[in-house]
């Protein structure tokens, strides 16, 4: 089976090409190795899949690469490359936002649907309910509303990837609720965290750390894509939730629980775009793609913490993690 992956050096785009290329898969991966953060990262990210023979690597920007010759054979493709993060989606960064989620994924959609690819899974988030009024999320009863110029680039790669659907093309949205677990991208809040924990410095909380997140591990996550390539026809979008919704505060105790040291902490106002709460409802994942979330988070929070404590050693830092 060949697959294209976009956004393959990034932190869930690397561990679904390791679990494709162990499971037999051929897979191209692209990624243009944006500065959103270190880019060194990325490399490492890509270290074990280096000499596999069935991994080719492609460093190019979506929007220019030559896609209709990356597609000629017809591959899966999966399409994570994006501008992550809500905050830096505010102000004049707004602009990279539009490139690479909204430009981006239209190139995109248009290439695949040109090509005929079989099926396009793409990520889109959580975010696109925004502030819910009701919980779980359900994805055709909860209304979409999001808070953040990011969601709204992903809400609107969701409307894209319905006209390209309508047009013949296959596709699947998966909203990702809050994915962590080794090589988390370093502005999010469980890396930051497992960071402080390993001797980094103090943990920013946002707020008065009752804001909530449904929780997803990252093999969890690859596990949903991969189900979501073959699976028959599942609906245009689901949600993928680990289940396990925890506030700031019951984190920072658990992780705290794990390591035996209170957390050090510093205190900040809360964050413009975050909502107070998550939470997913995931019957149509189960159903359609026979999917169900298995790491619990305090076994994926050991596994985080244990990454950052080897990365550390390793002599890696981070060295302007956003909070
Ligand atoms: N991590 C989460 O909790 C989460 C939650 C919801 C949705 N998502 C979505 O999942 C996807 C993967 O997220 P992640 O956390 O792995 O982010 P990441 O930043 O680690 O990975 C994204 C990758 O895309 C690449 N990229 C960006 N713009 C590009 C472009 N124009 N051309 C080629 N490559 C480009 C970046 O270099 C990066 O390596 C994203 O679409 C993100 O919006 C993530």
């Amino acid at each position: 089976m060949r697959v294209l992956i976009t956004g393959c050096a990034g932190f869930i785009g690397s561990h679904l090409a390791e679990r494709l290329v162990g499971d037999g898969w051929h897979v191209t991966g692209i990624d243009a190795l944006t500065s959103y953060y270190d880019p060194a990262e990325k490399r490492a990210n890509l270290a074990v899949l280096g000499n596999e023979p069935r991994f080719d690597f492609v460093r190019a920007d979506i929007v220019s690469a030559p896609l209709t010759k990356l597609l000629a054979d017809r591959p899966l493709v999966v399409h994570f490359a994006a501008q992550p993060g809500v905050r830096r989606s505010f102000g004049d960064g707004f602009d990279q936002y539009v490139h690479d989620n909204i430009l981006a994924t239209q190139r995109l959609l248009e290439a695949a649907a040109e090509a005929d690819c079989p099926r396009v899974v793409y990520a889109s988030s959580s975010s696109v309910y925004g502030e819910a009024a009701t919980f779980p999320c359900r994805e055709e009863s909860t209304p979409t509303r999001p808070r953040s110029p990011y969601g709204v680039t992903k809400r609107t790669c969701e409307k894209l990837a319905e006209i390209y659907r309508g047009l013949g093309l296959s596709t699947v949205g998966l909203r990702f609720f809050t994915v962590y677990g080794p090589r988390q991208r370093p502005d999010m809040a469980i890396r930051r965290l497992c960071e402080t924990a390993a001797g980094g410095p103090a943990f920013r909380l946002n707020g008065d750390g009752s804001q909530s997140r449904d929780f997803t591990y990252v093999d969890d996550a690859v596990d949903a894509t991969v189900r979501a390539l073959t699976a028959a026809q599942p609906a245009r979008v689901l949600n993928i939730g680990g289940g396990e919704e925890a506030s700031m505060n019951e984190l920072i105790e658990l992780l705290g629980s794990l390591t035996g040291e209170p957390i050090v902490l510093r205190r900040g106002g809360s964050q413009i775009g975050d909502v107070q709460r998550t939470g997913a409802d995931t019957t149509l994942a189960r159903q359609q793609l026979g999917w169900e979330p298995s790491v619990r988070l305090a076994d994926g929070l050991r596994a985080t913490l244990d990454w950052v404590f080897e990365h550390r050693a390793a002599g890696v830092r981070v060295v302007a993690a956003a909070s």
